[in-house]
């Protein structure tokens, strides 16, 4: 065999190395498309946690949403934890793909950092504290999720109240929702200026009003979260002394039971 002939080069495998792959693109995009549907699902699960804001009957009411009740005419608390386990495989799959970038020794990191003080861009920095945020969601996230998943029946105006004042949530759900709004704050700005959504016009002048968009954001869930802790602290305090007692609204005593006469 001719060295430099096709085959030869076949046989050593460099043609192989030599042929691009599509996969490093492929992942990116698997990435994005994760994270994304892990911002939108976390946008529309804050706004159910806060219905607690507009009473404890509202939030019976979207809690048995959930669970069929609307539909079987009783409570199948599986299917949230069906959901549950869904989010947790996206969780897990954005968490893998994302590890990729990761510096990987501590010398990798020295450098990153070096790099960071000398560029000092905005990009740049947020970029560390996304990877920050994003390695203290794997600790604080997992919890709350086995939580969800193992105690589904639990949620509920007193039952959830109980779970982040009398047994003690709140802390790790204060340090998580920093966590996870800053993280799905600056991964959507990244996302956004990746894929060139919203940046018509001025790229400077773009990218401006793109970071106001993200702290906008940003500081909206983080206040409508903070409130939203704090009614379930406050409902929690109230129903310390009768712990694990779930709420019955009083539109359901006021109703005969399912099949009998009014
Ligand atoms: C399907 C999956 C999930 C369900 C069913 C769920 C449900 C809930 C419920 C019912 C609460 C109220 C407190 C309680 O009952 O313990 C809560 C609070 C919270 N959850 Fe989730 N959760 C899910 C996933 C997540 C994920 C993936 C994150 C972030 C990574 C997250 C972040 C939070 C935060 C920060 C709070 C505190 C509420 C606040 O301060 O506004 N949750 N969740």
């Amino acid at each position: 065999m001719q060295a430099g002939s096709p085959r030869a080069i076949a046989v050593s495998g460099v043609a192989d190395r030599a042929r691009k792959s599509p996969w490093p693109a492929r992942l990116d995009v698997l990435q994005s498309v994760s994270g994304l549907a892990l911002v939108l699902f976390l946008w529309a699960h804050m706004f159910f946690v806060a219905s607690i804001l507009l009473g404890k009957d509202v939030m019976w009411t979207v809690t048995r949403f959930f669970e069929g009740y609307y539909v079987f005419g009783e409570r199948h608390p599986w299917i949230v934890s069906l959901i549950v386990a869904f989010v947790i495989a996206l969780f897990v799959g954005h968490a893998l793909l994302a590890l990729r970038k990761v510096p990987g020794s501590y010398r990798q990191y020295r450098e990153f950092r070096s790099h960071m003080k000398v560029f000092a861009h905005a990009d740049t920095t947020w970029w560390f504290w996304q990877v920050f945020t994003g390695i203290a969601l794997l600790f604080l996230a997992s919890p709350h999720l086995y939580v969800m998943l193992s105690q589904a029946d639990t949620i509920g105006p007193y039952g959830s109240s109980d779970r982040v004042w009398s047994d003690r949530m709140w802390g790790l759900y204060a340090l998580l929702l920093l966590a996870v709004e800053l993280h799905g704050g600056i991964g959507l700005y990244r996302l956004a200026v990746k894929w060139g959504w919203f940046t018509g016009g001025e790229p400077g002048a773009s990218r401006a009003r793109l970071r106001r968009l993200k702290w906008a954001i940003t500081g909206f869930f983080l206040a409508l979260g903070f409130l939203t802790l704090a009614a379930y602290i406050k409902i929690g305090i109230e129903h310390a002394d009768r712990h694990g007692e779930p709420y019955v609204p009083a539109f359901t005593v006021a109703m005969p039971p399912r099949g009998e006469a009014p």
